[in-house]
């Protein structure tokens, strides 16, 4: 499948937004306690863009910290909403998205955890969002952000799981690599969501992906080109320990200099 111009790529709907928070509960991954300690110097105002439904920002909020979250998902964007409401919390949340996000003052510090970066699935596009990051910082500002290395491309993409929700309801989800692009560093892939009740299906929906993935050196030239001073890069969320080729995640660290 070649998505055509109009398909909505990476879409986080209804589905996908419940069984996120079944498959990550907070405190499920080892990220936020990584994120939480590398943030523990920053005293001024955060930004979280693609915070989805709250998994980072909540623990962060409840951390004392100063956060500010957009995602484009209604959906992902609801549930933070109730997750920051039931523990008394109301963070400035809109729905913008990264390539046109905008706001007045800028932030002490931009965190963007797991592969979120990688939904950019275009080089000059994910550029133009560094540059955003860049001018949304104070110089000396931290840009603190997760990215999925090269290996999930290489990887098959397939994905077989089930959840059972709150209600009862069977959610499973079937994906699928649909194309992938070596130049661009870029993979498409279907995601089929369902959800069964009784044993009888009532509801489907499709979502396609399409993520670029980066390389190590790649993405620290690519900070370093777009004003930020490279301070560290993590691997597998062991800090102080540089990434490894069979590492999941790498974390960079990076200061806007004026
Ligand atoms: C993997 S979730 C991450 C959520 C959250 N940051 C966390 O730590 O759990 C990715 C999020 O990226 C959002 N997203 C997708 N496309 C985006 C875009 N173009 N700009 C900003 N966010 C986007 C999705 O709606 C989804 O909520």
């Amino acid at each position: 499948m070649l998505l055509s111009a109009n398909t909505t790529i990476n879409r986080y709907g209804s589905i996908a937004a419940e069984i996120y928070d079944l498959d990550k509960p907070f405190g499920a991954l080892p990220d936020t306690a990584f994120h939480l300690e590398a943030l523990a110097g920053v005293e001024g105002p955060i930004l979280e863009p693609a915070c989805g439904s709250g998994r980072t920002l909540v623990p962060l909020l409840q951390a004392g910290h100063d956060l500010t979250g957009f995602d484009p998902s209604e959906e992902m964007l609801d549930r933070c909403r109730a997750r920051c409401a039931e523990r008394g919390f109301s963070p400035p949340l809109s729905r913008q998205r990264f390539e046109d996000f905008n706001y007045p003052s800028p932030f002490a510090a931009i965190l963007v955890p797991v592969g979120s970066f990688t939904l950019i699935d275009d080089f000059d596009t994910a550029l133009a969002v560094l540059r955003r990051f860049h001018a949304h910082l104070v110089v000396g500002g931290l840009l603190l952000l997760d990215i999925q290395p090269l290996a999930f491309l290489a990887a098959s993409g397939e994905d077989r799981r089930r959840w059972t929700a709150e209600n009862g309801d069977l959610l499973t989800l079937e994906g699928k690599r649909t194309a992938a692009d070596w130049l661009a560093q870029r993979g498409e892939s279907l995601l089929r969501y369902e959800r069964w009740r009784d044993n009888r299906l009532v509801e489907t929906q499709l979502e396609p992906m399409a993520q670029r993935y980066w390389g190590l050196g790649e993405f620290s030239l690519a900070l370093e080109a777009t004003g930020f001073s490279l301070e560290a890069v993590t691997g597998g969320y062991a800090r102080g320990r540089p990434p490894r080729a069979s590492d999941r995640v790498l974390t960079f660290e990076a200061r806007k200099k004026a």
